[in-house]
């Protein structure tokens, strides 16, 4: 069975022993083929397997989506700091290690020649209130459904999800995706702790249209487990439902 297989079985068995706080085995051990007669001298040591908090807003694996709102609604993220070595001309926040994140990954993009800017970090509950009305004003609510989130729904309210353009004329654009900067990220930023959260074919799982600048700081552990095992989005990875709409 491959380690895919065997994660899919695994997830959702880990969901349903510990309800949210999810204890899931990225990568999974080989299980014995054959029975082993146990020796006082030879009792294997069970390999703790990780384990995940989805709930607290405060927690790097938060999931936050149109079905699971955060909670607090208003919940103001600790921890704030300005990130620097990357552009950030609006002086945007992100939680200090998500930003410290950042901050080297803009470093390596940097040293290959990629240069990034923030477009927008933190927004708490009113910001996101105020961008969202604005654009349920300017599309209608079915529309802006699609593309932004209500307050309390936000991953940009937990200050871990970062917009990021290139200066090239593709800020909030699906064109950054072909940009020299949107292709490292999509190869790279796995390396950092951070997931491209909408990608392009889970708008049915996400309910967002693909965001190619919208990266979401989740730790270098579940980052490297999605990227080795191709799963696109934090509902697969960790066996919830898909949240298409409210
Ligand atoms: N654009 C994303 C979905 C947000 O509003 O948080
Ligand atoms: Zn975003």
């Amino acid at each position: 069975m491959s380690t895919r297989a065997i994660i899919a079985l695994l997830i959702p068995l880990a969901l349903v022993l510990s309800g949210c706080a999810v204890t899931t085995a990225p990568v999974a051990k080989p299980t014995a083929t054959h029975s082993v007669s146990p020796t006082p001298t030879a009792t294997p040591t069970p390999t703790p397997t990780p384990t995940y908090n989805l709930d607290d807003p405060a927690s790097f694996t938060v999931v936050v989506n149109k079905h699971r709102p955060l909670n607090p609604l208003d919940y103001e993220a600790g921890d704030m700091v300005l990130p620097g070595v990357i552009g950030n001309p609006n002086s945007r926040l992100l939680r200090a290690e998500a930003a410290g994140a950042l901050e080297r990954l803009a470093t390596d993009a940097g040293n290959a020649g990629i240069y990034m800017s923030i477009l927008s970090g933190y927004r708490s509950y009113a910001t996101q209130d105020q961008t969202y009305n604005n654009f349920v004003a300017r599309d209608g609510e079915e529309r802006a459904n699609q593309y932004s989130a209500k307050p309390g729904h936000s991953e940009h309210q937990t200050g871990l999800a970062v917009d990021l353009d290139d200066g090239n004329g593709c800020a909030l654009y699906n064109c950054f995706a072909d940009t020299a900067a949107g292709q490292w990220l999509a190869t790279n930023a796995w390396q950092y702790g951070f997931i491209l959260r909408y990608p392009l074919g889970s708008e049915h799982i996400t309910g967002y249209e693909f965001e190619p600048w919208h990266y979401r700081y989740v730790g270098t552990e579940v980052s490297r487990a999605m990227h080795n095992n191709g799963i696109a989005t934090l509902e697969e990875f960790f066996g919830l439902e898909p949240a298409p709409t409210y």
